[in-house]
C-alpha cells in the first residue's frame, strides 16, 4: 500500500511538470488556472461522482447495520454491527468534509451495488432461523461483501485524491479506508473463533 501512495506521489509531480502553463505566469495565476482547468477535467468530475455514490452507500449502510444488529443472534455480532455503525456514521461526516474541501455539495447518488448487496444480506435474515448461528454466519458474509465494496472504493479514491493534489481529502478517506480494513478483519476473526465452528454443530 505504502509502495503505491509513493508511485502515485511522484506521478502526480510528474503531471505537475506536464502541464501548458507558460513560464512567464506568476505561481498565483499558475496555480489558479490549473485547478479551474482540474475542475472542468473529466476525471475531476469523475471523482465528485464517486464521492457522492458512496456517500450514498455510506447512508444506505448505517441503515442495514441497524437491521442487521436486531437480526444477529451472538452478542458479539450485534456489538461488532453497534460499533461499525458509529464507525459509518463517522465516515459520512468525513466526506461531508471531503465536500467541503472540494467545494462540492454533498449530494448523494444512488450506488446500485450497496442496493443490491444490502437486498442479499435481507435475504439472508429471511432465509435463515432467527436466534441461529447460520444466521450470524450468513451475516457476517453479507457485512464482510459491504466491506470489500467500501474497501475498494475507499482505495481507489485514495490514490486518486493522492494523484490529483488533493492531500487533506486523501487524509480523511485513507484514515475511514483504514476502518474498514480493520472491521473486515474483525469479522473474519469473529467467524473463525467461534461463529462458523458453534454453526456447524447446528441441526
Ligand atoms: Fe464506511
Ligand atoms: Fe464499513
Amino acid at each position: 500500500m505504502a509502495t503505491k501512495t509513493e508511485n502515485n506521489k511522484s506521478s502526480a509531480n510528474k503531471s505537475g511538470e506536464d502541464n501548458n502553463i507558460s513560464p512567464s505566469n506568476t505561481n498565483q495565476q499558475t496555480a489558479s488556472s490549473s485547478e479551474s482547468k482540474m475542475e472542468d477535467s473529466p476525471l475531476h468530475k469523475f471523482f465528485i461522482d464517486a464521492l457522492k455514490d458512496i456517500l450514498f452507500a455510506e447512508n444506505a449502510i448505517v441503515d442495514a447495520l441497524e437491521k442487521m444488529q436486531e437480526a444477529a443472534t451472538t452478542e458479539e455480532l450485534k456489538d461488532a454491527f453497534e460499533d461499525h455503525q458509529l464507525q459509518t456514521k463517522k465516515h459520512i461526516s468525513r466526506l461531508e468534509k471531503v465536500f467541503k474541501l472540494l467545494n462540492k455539495q454533498p449530494e448523494k447518488k444512488e450506488c446500485k451495488a450497496i442496493v443490491g448487496i444490502i437486498k442479499e444480506g435481507e435475504d439472508i435474515i429471511k432465509s435463515t432461523e432467527e436466534g441461529s448461528m447460520t444466521r450470524d454466519v450468513g451475516l457476517i458474509i453479507a457485512a464482510q461483501k459491504v466491506e470489500h465494496y467500501e474497501i475498494a472504493t475507499y482505495g481507489g479514491l485514495v490514490q486518486l485524491a493522492i494523484t490529483m493534489g488533493h492531500e487533506k481529502a486523501a487524509d480523511l478517506l485513507e484514515k475511514t479506508l483504514l476502518e474498514e480494513e480493520d472491521t473486515d478483519m474483525l469479522l473474519t476473526e469473529i467467524a473463525e473463533t467461534s461463529i462458523n465452528i458453534n454453526a456447524e454443530q447446528e441441526d
